[in-house]
């Protein structure tokens, strides 16, 4: 009769602690986390994975700091939420700094119960997805605090290329511990409730004497606009939350396995008539490349990453056939496509995302070059655009180009040329293929005859140049002579075109020579 009892208040004891660990920082903390728009990191969880599939570690674990009062406060957990669940069915760990307990301040032992994911995480060949709120150091605990955050660092970028790591930023994030997100393969930014800075706007005023908000510094939309350092904004918790898990549904869990692929009802052939007059007639007129991508991919799909930087470049995940692919296009909608130094520096990052985790890159290509000036060459274009050809260069996952228009100069070798070892390549009738515009190319290499003709003559000169040039260059038929483009093709077969490609390449082997790691420009 004894045992039973004795049963039943072990039970009732560890009810009792989760029942504690749970609690967090209580209820007006959570209430007070509610009325600025946030969710407590529990609640986060549980919208983050499959329902009931969260298995939390550490719970009771607690702080080791008995300095400044800090020996009367010793909640369980920490602050800090971490396990593992399910996103769709497949497995990825978790952690989530609650708020609610010392501002979701990093600990000591909290880092390690962090840590202890992530290496799990890397054991299981599994994604970790970190929910940052936090106030940053915990201050009590000073430069254990600090080796925590360094430990933590010092495991995102093994992980990096092994694992993807995703981050969502909803609430402060700021000092060194930026630095971990900034690591991470994405940032997410909830609208109105998010910032990331490494110094903030009271330190500025003393430093530089400048005055700014918080959120004008390293909100949101400052780091999806003006920085890039986040690559997707949300409306709130829920929807950073659901977006996450649409991302995850396009990565494969870790760098040996390939991306998920889902079945499409998306005819695999089905031809779109509309694609064949999408390219207006005149070459300067713009078009949005975004029509184009919807229209070929299963669905009209297209998750795209980094929306609200660089638009003159476009870039995302979509399904061709069920297969996950990224998709990288010049957007002659922003800047006419022009290359300069931040869409080569997107656009950078997102080739070498997808190659590191086995993604097979799609380039819709319409280039007039990368933009000139003083800011640009300053600014360093020149490391900055050789990113872009590096990227694409060493890149060894199944490769396809569509020329849709332009394809000039530089630019022309950079976006997944075949000379870079690109194992398809396409253009549409329109593509015009050339060192520049006819032009650009007239007033240089007819500069001296044009200014010998009488004035009244030379616009005429100069348009009957520009016309021979067009015909001979501004078509893709030299190029294909040469095997350049491997086919010419009609718009409205894209899809299909694209989709037996990507076939043919499914079990494509290529490596790059043995090494340490190469030296990308960075
Ligand atoms: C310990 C902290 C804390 C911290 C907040 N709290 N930050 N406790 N260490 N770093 C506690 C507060 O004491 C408070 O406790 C609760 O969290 C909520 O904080 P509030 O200030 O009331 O909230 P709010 O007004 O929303 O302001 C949030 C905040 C502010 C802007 C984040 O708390 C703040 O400025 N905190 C300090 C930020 C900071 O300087 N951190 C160190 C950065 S350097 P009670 O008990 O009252 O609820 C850093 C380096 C990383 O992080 C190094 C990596 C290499």
């Amino acid at each position: 009769m004894d045992r039973p009892a004795k049963h039943h208040d072990r039970l009732e004891e560890l009810r009792r602690h989760n029942a504690e660990a749970e609690i967090g920082g209580g209820t007006e903390r959570r209430e007070r986390q509610h009325k600025e728009g946030k969710l407590a990191a529990r609640e986060r969880i549980e919208l983050l994975l499959d329902e009931g599939t969260f298995e939390e570690l550490d719970k009771f674990v607690r702080h080791r700091c008995d300095d400044f009062g800090m020996e009367k406060q010793k909640p369980m957990g920490d602050g800090f939420i971490t396990g593992y669940g399910r996103i769709d069915g497949r497995l990825v760990y978790v952690f989530a700094q609650d708020f609610t307990v010392f501002g979701g301040s990093l600990s000591e032992t909290n880092a390690q119960k962090i840590t202890k994911v992530m290496d799990l995480a890397m054991r299981a060949g599994a994604p970790i997805i970190g929910l940052n709120d936090s106030g940053g150091a915990r201050i009590q605990e000073g430069v254990m605090s600090l080796a925590g955050y360094a430990d933590i660092f010092l495991r995102n970028t093994l992980a990096s290329g092994v694992v993807p790591q995703i981050s969502a930023v909803m609430g402060p994030c700021a000092g060194g511990a930026v630095y971990s997100p900034a690591i991470t393969d994405f940032i997410f930014m909830t609208r109105d409730t998010s910032y990331m800075f490494v110094t903030g706007p009271d330190v500025i005023r003393t430093v530089t004497h400048e005055e700014v908000t918080k959120n004008e510094l390293g909100g949101a939309m400052t780091h999806n606009e003006k920085s890039g350092v986040a690559h997707f904004v949300a409306q709130d918790d829920a929807d950073c939350l659901a977006m996450i898990r649409e991302l995850v549904g396009y990565l494969p869990s870790n760098n040996l396995e390939d991306p998920p692929r889902r079945q499409s009802a998306d005819p695999w052939d089905r031809k779109d008539a509309a694609l064949n007059f999408v390219v207006p007639e005149d070459p300067m007129k713009p078009y949005d490349i975004k029509d184009v991508i919807h229209a070929i991919v299963d669905d009209g799909d297209f998750f795209e990453v980094h929306e609200h930087f660089a638009g003159n470049i476009v870039v995302g995940f979509a399904r061709l056939d069920g297969r996950p692919v990224g998709i990288v296009a010049n957007q002659p909608a922003n800047l006419a496509g022009v290359l300069d130094i931040n869409a080569s520096v997107k656009g950078a990052r997102f080739v070498r995302f997808c190659d590191a985790f086995n993604i097979p890159l799609i380039t819709f290509e319409d280039v007039p070059g990368f933009l000139p000036g003083t800011q640009q060459e300053w600014g360093g274009i020149i490391k900055h655009g050789a990113k872009l050809l590096f990227a694409f260069a060493e890149a060894t996952v199944p490769k396809i180009t569509v020329i849709t228009r332009k394809a000039y100069g530089g630019a022309y070798c950079v976006m997944s040329s075949k000379h870079i070892r690109t194992d398809m390549n396409f253009a549409w009738p329109s593509a015009e293929i050339a060192v520049m515009g006819p032009e650009g190319a007239v007033n240089i290499v007819y500069k001296r005859e044009i200014e010998k003709a009488a004035e009244s003559e030379r616009d005429a000169l100069r348009a009957e140049k520009v016309e021979e040039f067009r015909e001979r260059f501004a078509n893709p038929y030299v190029a294909a002579e040469r095997g350049y483009i491997d086919a010419v093709i009609e718009p409205a077969e894209t899809r299909a075109k694209l989709v037996t490609a990507l076939r043919s390449l499914e079990n494509k082997r290529d490596v790059n020579p043995r090494k340490k790691h190469g030296n990308i420009p960075l």
